[in-house]
């Protein structure tokens, strides 16, 4: 199948791309804003491949995606596009709705204008907003609390509503938190494995109590291609790993791992609003033939790996623009936590 993948260089993104090229044989069109995670180092195994083609760009650009589709002729789309950190989602909440809402909608207009035959919407589970207790399936109300999670609450509501009113065959997934080799080191665990590796501080927010689902992005991208293929028109499929960790925990599995000190762990300032849990049931993509085969102590294991293997990759990141971020985001925190607030063991 022709298909248009956005967001293509970027994390998730880019495991997909592989995946949709190398294992399945089919032709991608990769569209990528190149924004500050975009990396087109995380496409050099498939830069020159005859099946990818990579294409500059933004998916709010209308005149871009029309003459993409038709030039290409997609057959189908992948919106895997988005500016998806929470803490960025706090400090510039309008780029978020920018590119997750407003973008999703040129992205899906055009798509239903050009006749495809299906569009996916990768979307995440902090749509459902925090849930404290039990987990959320797809026919929960939504409650999203960020300006990333209402961001991306508002892309999703937009494409499902593609198949009430046009019967466009439109499928949301929402995945829970995901990690793996090339995430950018803005998100938990790349941060905390790098800044652990050059033995700086591991800001971990408020009690570290929260929790989260860890999905191992090759599971996540397996059940992407799933729901794109296999997924009823209209639908919602929620994606976890089943692996429901404290922050606490996940923060001293990593200092381990790599054998550093856990005084490294340091209690900061908590983020605003800051969700305490997710957990979706995934039964109902379990039902259509899906299931993670990555177990978490060994695909965190095999992260670390990657991040130790591949100082030039993040090495790069963190001298860049990331810098700026990391002050902003976390200079007063850890000026603040250094000495009287070390994690209680
Ligand atoms: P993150 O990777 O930002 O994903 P999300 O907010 O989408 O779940 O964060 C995962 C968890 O880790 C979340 O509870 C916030 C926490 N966290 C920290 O404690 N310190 C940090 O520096 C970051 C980035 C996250």
């Amino acid at each position: 199948m022709r298909i248009l993948v956005t967001g293509g260089a970027g994390f998730i993104g880019s495991h997909l791309v592989r995946r949709l090229v190398l294992e399945s044989g089919h032709e991608v069109v990769n569209l990528d804003a190149l924004k500050y995670s975009g990396n087109l180092s995380n496409l050099k195994t498939i830069e020159a491949h005859a099946r990818h083609t990579f294409v500059h760009g933004d998916i709010g650009d209308q005149p871009l995606i029309e003459h993409l589709l038709r030039e290409h002729r997609i057959e189908g789309v992948i919106n895997a596009a988005a500016e998806t950190h929470v803490d960025r989602s706090i400090l510039d909440p309008g780029a978020f709705a920018r590119t997750d809402v407003v973008g999703t909608g040129v992205l899906i207009e055009e798509a239903r204008r050009a006749g495809l035959q299906r569009f996916l919407q990768v979307s995440t589970d902090e749509v459902y907003g925090n849930v404290e207790t039990g987990m959320s399936t797809e026919t929960d109300c939504l409650a999203p609390r960020s300006p990333y999670s209402a961001s991306k609450a508002g892309g999703d509501l937009l494409a499902l509503s593609y198949w009430t009113t046009y019967r466009f065959r439109v499928m949301v997934t929402r995945g829970s938190n995901t990690y793996g080799p090339n995430q950018y080191p803005e998100k938990f665990v790349p941060l905390f494995v790098t800044n652990a590796i050059d033995e700086q501080p591991l800001p971990l927010y408020g009690d570290g109590r929260q929790r989260r689902d860890w999905l191992a992005v090759e599971d996540h991208c397996s059940a992407i291609e799933h729901v794109f293929f296999q997924g009823e028109p209209g639908q919602i499929y929620n994606i976890g790993g089943g692996n429901e960790w404290e922050n606490i925990a996940v923060a001293e599995q990593i200092v381990r791992h790599l054998g550093k000190s856990r005084d490294l762990i340091r209690s900061v300032q908590d983020r605003l609003g800051h969700d305490r849990r997710y957990a979706v049931d995934c039964s109902k993509l379990r039902r259509l033939g899906w299931s993670p085969v990555v177990p978490f102590e060994e695909g965190l294991c095999a992260t670390v790996q990657w991040y130790q293997k591949h100082e030039d990759w993040w090495r790069t990141i963190k001298s860049g623009e990331f810098r700026q971020y990391y002050e902003q985001q976390y200079r007063q925190r850890l000026q603040e936590g250094v000495t009287e607030t070390r994690v209680k063991g």
